[in-house]
């Protein structure tokens, strides 16, 4: 066992040899896409090679290092942002007596949003965890995306208040989202989908705590976490993993 200081030291020596070997992170096109555009050349390439030091192609010494067979609480943990949201949903579906199947999808719905990409989140959260859970979860996970901007008062789901001030009174989806709309309703798992939507919550409370680890065994039982790692078992979703532990490798 080390001592804390021991760790500090660790760690200090660690870092600077990663800085040692002058490598710079750069900023794939789409995290600046918006802010800079998207056509223009990247200039800190050129300056970092300019200066004679190489392009990071591993580890980003400014961001926790991840262990080398990653579990998906390690992503939870070191790289994703507050899963508060997330967490109650969940909670929520377990108070509502929904099964397994249903929490970990509440649980999972919204992951790409609190780690890797906002834009159609319930597609690239489903294509996150496809390889490692249930097909209809990972069907429910894609379909909310679409099912979260139509009520269904048969089972009690409005609008969403909070989207009246997120998006304004006057947005509607693009026609995509309706299609994508008609074919979750038309689907038979539709009502696993609707039940991500109904358990979403949208105003969490923040005077309740929930952990991840209430959820440790319902993880184990329904989320196949792959012996290699997440990132490491050649999945199709294996890149998407890798991507979020190094986000800022050159290629
Ligand atoms: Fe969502
Ligand atoms: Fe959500």
């Amino acid at each position: 066992m080390q001592t804390l200081s021991e760790r500090a030291d660790a760690l200090e020596l660690q870092m600077s040899r990663d800085l040692d070997a002058k490598v710079a992170p750069v900023k794939a096109r789409l995290y600046t896409s918006g802010e800079r555009d998207p056509r223009q050349p990247r200039t800190e390439m050129s300056e970092i090679l300019q200066r004679g030091d190489h392009l990071l192609m591993g580890h980003d010494v400014r961001l926790p290092r991840m262990p080398d067979k990653p579990t998906l609480v390690d992503f939870f943990r070191l790289r994703f942002g507050p899963s508060a949201h997330l967490l109650q949903s969940a909670r929520l579906a377990k108070l509502n007596g929904h099964s397994e199947k249903i929490i970990i999808a509440c649980l999972l719905h919204d992951i790409s949003v609190i780690g890797f990409i906002c834009g159609d989140h319930g597609y690239w959260a489903a294509a996150m965890v496809a390889p490692y859970v249930d097909e209809e979860v990972a069907w429910a996970i894609q379909s909310h995306q679409a099912l979260r901007f139509f009520p269904d008062p048969e089972i009690g789901y409005a609008y969403p208040e909070t989207y009246i001030r997120f998006f304004g009174k006057d947005f509607s989806p693009e026609p995509y989202v309706y299609e994508a709309y008609k074919a979750a309703r038309a689907h038979r798992w539709y009502m696993t989908g609707r039940l991500i939507t109904l358990n979403d919550l949208y105003a969490f409370d923040p005077g309740v705590k929930v952990e991840l680890e209430d959820f440790t065994d319902i993880i184990g039982r329904n989320f196949r976490q792959p012996d290699e790692g997440l990132g490491f078992d050649h999945s199709p979703a294996a890149h998407i993993w890798r991507t979020i532990n190094w986000p800022t490798r050159a290629l």
